[in-house]
């Protein structure tokens, strides 16, 4: 028997006031494995992972996580991690004291325990070394393997990541990217990652969709490797190629 999705949205509308970003958008993420969220500028993939973590309220449709519910009306502590595109480390504490934040918020975890999994967690994303630095005295690869870090930090089986590589050199991406594959092959976590990066989309996605502005939503889904080779929609075609695609002469897709 099929394990239900770790996320379920269905029919979903989502947008700021009267103006609606996407529409009728309806996919699932399997447990364990890497969905990619596609698509060119301003087309609503942040917006779409607010909605996901429950900062935003959809227009309609219905999103649901581990079957716990809505994830705006969540209360307690959060079912994922989140590293968000600017990273987001509090720059006068240090790596080890950015970790300790949420597990002083969310857990009674305190002293020695939680000193060890903070530990732990830095170990994880190879900055065992550095938890008494500063974010400021670290390189922009390693902030963001500490974002990780301290998405990690709770344990929860979902990570959200929002252009994790933007900004990074190609080897720190690389380094990255291999975080991310182990974080979901060998610890079995989730994740949910919002990214331009072709290089990196084929390396680690599973699955992904592919969201376009004109057409309000979800134009392709599916396995990155197989709609680079196989689709036959011109937008999507042109975005998994880099090739120029001209708008008008294909509105909506
Ligand atoms: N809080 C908000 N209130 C009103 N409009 C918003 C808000 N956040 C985003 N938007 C608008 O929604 C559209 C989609 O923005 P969003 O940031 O989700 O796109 P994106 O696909 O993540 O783009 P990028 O690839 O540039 O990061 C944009 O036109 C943006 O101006
Ligand atoms: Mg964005």
């Amino acid at each position: 028997m099929p394990s239900r999705p770790h996320i379920t949205v269905d029919d979903l509308r989502i947008g700021y006031g009267t103006r609606v970003l996407m529409e009728h958008t309806t996919f699932q993420v399997e447990r364990g494995t890497i969905f990619a969220i596609l698509g060119g500028s301003g087309c609503g993939k942040s917006s779409l992972l607010r909605h996901l973590i429950g900062l935003e309220r959809q227009q309609a449709g219905r999103i649901d996580i581990d079957g716990v519910g809505e994830p705006s009306q969540y209360e307690g502590v959060p079912p994922f991690g989140v590293l968000f595109q600017s990273g987001a480390l509090f720059s006068s504490l240090t790596l080890a004291e950015n970790l300790w934040l949420p597990l002083n918020r969310w857990t009674p975890m305190r002293g020695a325990t939680a000193h060890e999994l903070v530990q732990a967690k830095l170990d994880l994303v190879g900055l065992g070394a550095f938890a008494e630095y500063l974010p400021g005295e670290i390189s922009g690869g390693m902030k963001k393997r500490a974002g990780v870090a301290r998405a990690l930090v709770l344990e929860a089986d979902l990570l959200f990541f929002d252009e994790p590589s933007a900004g990074l050199d190609p080897i720190s991406a690389v380094e990255l990217d291999q975080l991310i594959i182990t974080l979901s092959r060998d610890l079995g976590i989730t994740v949910v990652i919002v990214t331009h990066e072709l290089p990196s989309i084929f390396l680690v996605a599973d699955n992904c969709i592919v969201l376009d502005k004109a057409a309000k939503g979800i134009v392709a889904q599916g396995d990155p490797r197989k709609l680079r080779d196989e689709s036959e929609i011109p937008f999507v075609h042109a975005f998994f190629t880099r090739s120029s695609y001209d708008v008008t002469a294909n509105p909506g897709g």
